[in-house]
């Protein structure tokens, strides 16, 4: 059987690109504090279902950069001859490296980034590279020249935006078009938990014709059966390198997840799968971005669609507990 057999693909915005309607991310488990057997093997069995496309940042890790070294690996050892059929992605824009020069979004950082992502990757271009977050002391058409220039030297193929309010988008969106290189594609945190997208990113991504990838469409775990009964000690909430806070599972927050739980069995699904299900039934969202410790969190991610949409009831329903948060 085909990895491609059994994927939906979804395409990107207004692009010729499309998507797997569930991605990975390397943000957490793939760094060098965490076993590199068991990041391949994530890797691997994501793509042989049909997971094509990868995310990655300059400073995942632990320590940063690592997550693209490990990556590195595994296209090495496993996947370069699977190149043409990957979508692999990289951002800059958070601390990297000492100095005034590490950070944020001037043409300096992003270019020597952008270089250092592709040496950690041996690499010689990736598919999209991201302005991880929006730079306040920099003009806009300093960060955007720059992603039009990764563009044209050869250091990636697309562009997009991370983390950038509606306004701050829309006025990304038309110096990229200006330049030339549009963006392909946004990617924003949105979850149940989560909702500041719905306040008008994305509206406009549809409207602009620009894809939308959210992260965190689990809330790191959160919206999964996992902390039920308390914080397991290989969680993210419950690891020293984890990046999700013990004190974020409140017990309101956790009275939440078990009434949404409760809805999720009713539909014969999991509360990891009806999360996704629930980001995936908008329509400006082309992909939600996962992370995973096991394999079976990418099995189970990929049965989100199986239970069916949602119904007005269903749908209500969620809207109530979320009220209550
Ligand atoms: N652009 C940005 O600023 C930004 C920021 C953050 C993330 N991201 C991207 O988004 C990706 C995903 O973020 P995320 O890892 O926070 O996403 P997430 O999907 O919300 O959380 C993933 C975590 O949820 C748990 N999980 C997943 N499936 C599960 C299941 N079926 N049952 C029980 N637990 C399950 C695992 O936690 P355990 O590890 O505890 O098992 C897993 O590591 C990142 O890797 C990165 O590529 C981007």
């Amino acid at each position: 059987m085909s990895r491609y057999d059994h994927m939906t693909y979804r395409r990107c915005g207004r692009s010729g690109i499309r998507l797997p309607f569930i991605s990975l991310g390397l943000w957490n488990n793939f760094g060098g504090v965490d076993v590199y057997e068991d990041g391949r093997e994530m890797v691997l069995h994501a793509f042989d279902r049909g997971i094509t496309h990868f995310d990655l940042a300059n400073n995942y890790g632990p320590p940063p950069g690592s997550a693209e070294e490990t990556f590195g690996r595994i296209m090495a050892t496993d996947l370069k001859a699977y190149r043409d059929e990957l979508i692999i992605s990289s951002k800059a824009g958070y601390l990297m490296w000492p100095g005034p020069y590490g950070e944020w979004g001037s043409r300096k950082y992003l270019i020597a980034s952008a270089d250092q992502s592709l040496k950690r990757m041996g690499l010689d271009y990736v598919d999209i590279f991201y302005s991880h977050r929006p730079d306040p002391d920099t003009p806009l058409e300093e960060t955007m020249g720059a992603l039009d220039y990764i563009v044209r030297s050869g250091r990636a193929l697309y562009v997009g935006l991370s983390n950038y309010s509606a306004a701050k988008t829309r006025q990304a969106v038309k110096i990229l078009r200006e330049l030339g290189t549009p963006c392909l594609i946004h990617q924003p945190k949105y979850s149940m938990f989560e909702r500041w997208v719905e306040g008008g990113l994305l509206d406009l991504v549809e409207e602009e014709g620009v894809g939308c990838i959210p992260f965190s469409p689990l809330a790191q775990g959160m919206l999964t059966d996992k902390y039920l009964d308390g914080i397991p000690h290989d969680s993210r909430a419950g690891k020293s390198t984890g990046f999700l806070r013990p004190d974020e599972l409140t017990s309101s927050r956790l009275e939440s997840i078990r009434s949404l739980h409760g809805v999720a069995q009713r539909r014969g699904q999991k509360l990891a799968q009806m999360a996704l299900a629930w980001v995936l039934r908008q329509s400006g969202v082309t992909s939600a971005l996962i992370g995973a410790s096991k394999i079976a969190h990418i099995d189970d991610a990929l049965g989100a669609l199986d239970a069916g949409e949602f119904s007005a009831a269903e749908l209500e329903e969620i809207e109530a507990i979320l009220a209550g948060e």
